[in-house]
């Protein structure tokens, strides 16, 4: 469903201003995997390893410098924060529909397809549609961005730190609606977080990364029972217990 093969994105930071100093940020520096159809592939590592530059490598946002991804079909994109990514002065329904009525699809068809979108989601109040983003909490503005994403019906989305600015209580909500959505539709997954418990909940495949390679892919069960590389079983030491 997925492949990406080799991939490379160096980012050149200048160290000031008024200085010629220059650095290279190696944020994805050959990265390789492959994604079955229906399954999640988990991406850990801590912050500044490139998750996000690979997310954006991989939905197409940003082009690499080396290396190929494939996908077999269409792909959107699911961002941390449910805040800032949706437009505070549009409603509901032109940000679930917004790809819609950019190809200029009629008025009747949308609405019907947002509402299908919303219903997927479980947000099927019906004065949903004329609300805007300031009016939901924190955990349906989620699944706002996410009936936003549903609307295409792609076959693969990448969710990068979907629950991340989420209060736990409402994390599992998410995460379980995720889970369904991905049985009834088999939708494939990219699932980024840097919550190793969350991503052992929802992954079939993990994959750790540092410094912008993968230092480890396994399956979920290998991951957390058998580690092999040294930064996955420090990142699984420091996984906080309750
Ligand atoms: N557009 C950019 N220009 C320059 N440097 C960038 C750019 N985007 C990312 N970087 C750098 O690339 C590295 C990887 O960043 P990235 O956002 O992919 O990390 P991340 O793993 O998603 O981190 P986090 O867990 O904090 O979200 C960082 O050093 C970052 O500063
Ligand atoms: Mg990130």
């Amino acid at each position: 469903m997925v492949e990406v093969d080799s991939i490379k994105k160096y980012f050149v930071k200048r160290n000031g201003f008024f200085t010629r100093d220059e650095k290279v940020v190696k944020a994805v520096d050959g990265v390789s995997f492959s994604i079955k159809k229906g399954e999640t592939f988990g991406l850990a590592g801590g912050s500044g390893c490139g998750k996000s530059t690979l997310a954006k490598l991989i939905t197409g946002i940003l082009k690499p410098d080396e290396g190929t991804v494939s996908l077999n079909g269409a792909v959107d994109i699911v961002f941390q924060d449910p805040f800032g990514s949706l437009n505070p002065r549009m409603t509901i329904q032109e940000i679930v529909g917004e790809a819609l009525y950019i190809r200029g699809k009629d008025k009747e068809e949308i609405e019907k397809r947002v509402r299908d979108s919303l219903r997927m989601v479980k947000l099927s109040d019906s004065n949903t549609l004329t609300k805007y983003p300031h009016q939901f909490s924190g955990g349906e503005r989620q699944r706002i961005a996410i009936a936003r994403a549903l609307i295409h019906r792609p076959e693969f989305i990448v969710l990068d730190e979907p629950v991340s600015s989420l209060d736990v209580s409402i994390q599992a909500g998410i995460l379980n609606l995720l889970k369904d959505l991905q049985q009834e539709h088999s939708i494939t997954y990219l699932f980024i977080s840097h919550d190793l418990r969350v991503v052992e909940f929802m992954s079939d495949v993990v994959g750790i990364m540092k410094e912008g390679s993968l230092v480890e892919v396994a399956s979920a069960k290998d991951i957390y029972n058998s580690p092999k590389h040294e930064y996955t079983r420090h990142l699984i030491a420091s996984i906080p217990t309750i």
